[in-house]
């Protein structure tokens, strides 16, 4: 595979670059592209799992409007901007690997050279967009009509994977970890999205509280929330077993894991329910 994704005048540019900083270099020219794709989405993963605790933070003072907008406006300033921006990077790297790694794993897509070649090109057209819009900020849509459209991609995502993984010999979470995965391309790529269309959409308290006032979208946030909570706490638990053997500290910190997102299973839930 190495071989096959250096025919291009980008891969030799890209571990040039590398090769100037020693650990790089060192990754770059002994363990090549699927070892530090691999490390990419693992780093990614938990980038986002530490996103979405901070984020379920924030919501969570939705209850208080007061709080939320003054939060809010704490953090409208240019650096959380950016970092609010960059998020999109990872998004998009973890996103779109793991629907590569999907689709190499369960419907035996093999071509791997050209899929990471269009996974590092959809990736940055979609962060440039996120970026053009958060520059812009006035763009408007209909909750409903997106939504719904977003909400049906990601059914559709996740019936073709469920018909095809569940009759496989892995574990369940591993399979729930697959579909889940799947629904959520459509959902948190077009999460962020929506967010950067507008400012208010995503940091002022009144339209959010309206949006989540809305049944649909009450429905759609209930399961994406159950989705999201089993699919990064398994996604913890996976990179915890890779170093820890199995005994007794690994059952403990796997039960810690599941009451960690049964928690914001919980709260999320009521919050969700409560607005
Ligand atoms: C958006 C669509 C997503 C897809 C298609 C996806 C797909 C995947 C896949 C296939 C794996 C298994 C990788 C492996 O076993 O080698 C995985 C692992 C993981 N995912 Fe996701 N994921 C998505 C979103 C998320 C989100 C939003 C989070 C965090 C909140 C997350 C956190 C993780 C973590 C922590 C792992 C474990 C990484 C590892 O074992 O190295 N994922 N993901």
């Amino acid at each position: 595979m190495e071989k096959a994704l250096r025919i291009t005048k980008i891969e030799p540019y890209i571990i040039s670059l590398m090769e100037r900083f020693p650990i790089l270099s060192y990754y770059a020219t002994t363990r090549a592209w699927p070892f530090l794709i691999s490390w990419g989405h693992r780093l990614a993963g938990l980038t986002l799992v530490g996103y979405m605790f901070a984020h379920i933070y924030t919501l969570s003072l939705l209850s208080t409007p007061a709080d939320f907008d003054a939060d809010m406006r704490l953090l409208h300033n240019p650096v959380f901007s950016f970092l609010e921006w960059a998020l999109a990077i990872p998004l998009a790297f973890h996103s779109l690997n793991g629907g590569r790694l999907i689709l190499y794993e369960l419907f035996h897509v093999r071509e791997d050279e050209i899929m990471i070649r269009w996974m590092v090109i959809l990736g940055l057209i979609y962060i440039l967009i996120v970026g053009f819009l958060s520059i812009e900020e006035g763009t408007q849509v209909s909750v409903n009509v997106f939504w719904s459209i977003t909400v049906a991609m990601s059914l559709i995502a996740s019936l073709i994977v469920f018909n095809k993984v569940w009759g496989t010999r892995n574990s369940i979470p591993w399979k729930l970890q697959r579909i889940t995965g799947a629904y959520m391309i459509p959902m948190v790529l077009g999460h962020m999205l929506f967010m950067h269309m507008n400012y208010l959409t995503g940091h002022d308290s009144k339209t959010i509280l309206l949006r989540m006032q809305n049944p649909f979208i009450k429905g759609a946030d209930f399961v994406f929330i159950i989705f999201l909570l089993f699919h990064a706490g398994y996604g913890i638990f996976s990179v915890i077993a890779d170093y820890i053997r199995p005994g007794p500290l690994l059952k403990s910190l796997t039960c810690l894991v599941v009451i960690v997102m049964a928690i914001s299973a919980y709260y999320g839930i009521r919050l969700i329910m409560a607005l």
